[in-house]
């Protein structure tokens, strides 16, 4: 469960940025849970995050990883990156957008990962953004690799939630659709994602 300073930091970052934020609230553990069932728990594997904003779906990725695993997490907000580092002295932080993903894993000597976990905003982000993240990602996971992310139930009709739905079956050959989540606040849903078309 989120503390009050979680929620405290995640207001504050939202009502900083509300345009890049893109929530109500932290996602909950249920949700995190699922979104970070990608994760390898066997052998030391690399995994990225995307969007890690005050880490409750961090944490559910370091109960995952095994020891010897790296953890490595993008976030754009400089304050909640500052804040994540902090707090979590053993992931990875990399400060920057998504969509430059390849090049910030470059930088720390990665070039492929295990898993590539979201948090990401997406039906905020115009298409364009949206093709150059899911470009990056589908680039640097390794043969095998699972991507995840999540939509709030309430976005997927609408034109944004279907067209991104489109978006990730352009880019992959298995996408499974999880149940919808009811114990997260809004309920949200989980897309599980492998095999990119252009590995
Ligand atoms: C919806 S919040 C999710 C936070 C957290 N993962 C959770 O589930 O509670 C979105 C997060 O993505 C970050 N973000 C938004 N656009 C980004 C981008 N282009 N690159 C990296 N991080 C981004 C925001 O700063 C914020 O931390």
């Amino acid at each position: 469960m989120p503390t009050i300073n979680d929620t405290s930091a995640f207001f504050s970052a939202a009502l900083r940025q509300p345009g890049v934020i893109g929530a109500i609230a932290p996602s909950g553990p249920v949700l995190a849970g699922t979104l970070a069932s990608v994760v390898p728990m066997r052998d030391k594997p690399f995994v990225a995050e995307l969007g890690p904003g005050t880490g409750p779906v961090s944490r559910a990725i370091g109960r995952r990883l095994p020891p010897g695993g790296r953890h490595l997490a993008v976030e754009i907000d400089p304050e909640l990156a500052d804040r994540l580092e902090l707090l979590c002295p053993d992931i990875e932080v990399l400060r920057g957008d998504a969509a430059e993903l390849g090049p910030l894993l470059d930088g720390v000597g990665v070039a492929r990962v295990d898993a590539v976990v979201s948090g990401l905003p997406w039906s905020l982000f115009p298409e364009a953004q949206q093709r150059a993240i899911l470009g990056q990602v589908c680039r640097v996971l390794a043969p095998g690799a699972g991507f995840s992310t999540f939509a709030y139930r309430f976005s997927t009709p609408t034109p944004g939630g279907r067209r991104f739905r489109a978006l990730l079956h352009e880019h992959f050959e298995e996408v499974v659709v999880s149940r919808t989540i009811w114990r997260n606040f809004p309920p949200a849903l989980v897309y599980l994602c492998r095999r990119p078309f252009d590995a």
